[in-house]
């Protein structure tokens, strides 16, 4: 495996990227503010641009480690940054990773997430070298099981009530994944 950390990729729509300070009032007007977004996610929508600077301050501090995976998602067409698509667990002994995602209201339905996870994962098979990549939804929250289904993952199933939302209740997980084999097969 190749801790290679999170390093620039480029899709036909989409710049991903590590986030510098400067993204802060963008991704705090853009997408972290906003209670539409958060609606299904574990964290609250930002009180502040203060708040999402003090948070970008602390993971670019994590840039340094070679098992840190953390993109901004900029829109070529507008040049803005509108999303953030990041490993939220990394497992070295299976060689796994867990991916999150989110973005602005204004840009969903255009396959933004589904290019950008695409990307995402074959970055993490080919260049980390990991054998899989899962990601979980709320299961009120078909719309993100549709966009692993888009970027190719399988359907695992359902763990009930293991995840608690930011309204502090608890909801069932839906799983997907996509194993090296899988790719072989594609
Ligand atoms: C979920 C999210 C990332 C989707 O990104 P996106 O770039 O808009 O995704 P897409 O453009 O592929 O559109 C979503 C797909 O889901 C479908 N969809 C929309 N509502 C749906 C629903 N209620 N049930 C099932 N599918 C739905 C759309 O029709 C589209 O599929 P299609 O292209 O086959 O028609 C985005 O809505 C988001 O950031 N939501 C808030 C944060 C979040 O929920 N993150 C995921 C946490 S697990």
């Amino acid at each position: 495996m190749n801790k290679t950390g999170t390093r620039t990729i480029e899709t036909d729509r989409l710049i991903l990227r590590r986030f510098t300070e400067d993204d802060a009032e963008d991704m705090y007007k853009n997408w972290a503010s906003d209670p539409k977004v958060t609606e299904f996610l574990t964290w609250p929508p930002h009180p502040c641009a203060d708040f999402t600077r003090e948070l970008l301050k602390e993971w670019i501090s994590k840039y340094e480690d070679g098992d840190y995976f953390n993109w901004v998602i900029e829109l070529k067409e507008i040049d803005q940054v509108i999303g953030n698509i990041s490993v939220v667990h990394f497992d070295e002994r299976i060689e796994a990773a867990e991916i999150g995602y989110c973005m602005s209201s204004a840009y969903w339905g255009r396959g933004v997430m589904p290019e950008a996870l695409r990307a995402v994962m074959d970055y993490l098979f080919d260049v980390v070298g990991l054998n899989r990549v899962a990601a979980c939804h709320d299961v009120n929250n078909a719309k993100s099981g549709r966009v692993m289904e888009k970027a190719g993952m399988k359907l695992e199933g359902t763990l009930r009530a293991t995840g608690r939302n930011n309204q502090g209740m608890l909801y069932d997980k839906v799983w997907h994944s996509m194993l090296k084999s899988d790719r072989e097969h594609m």
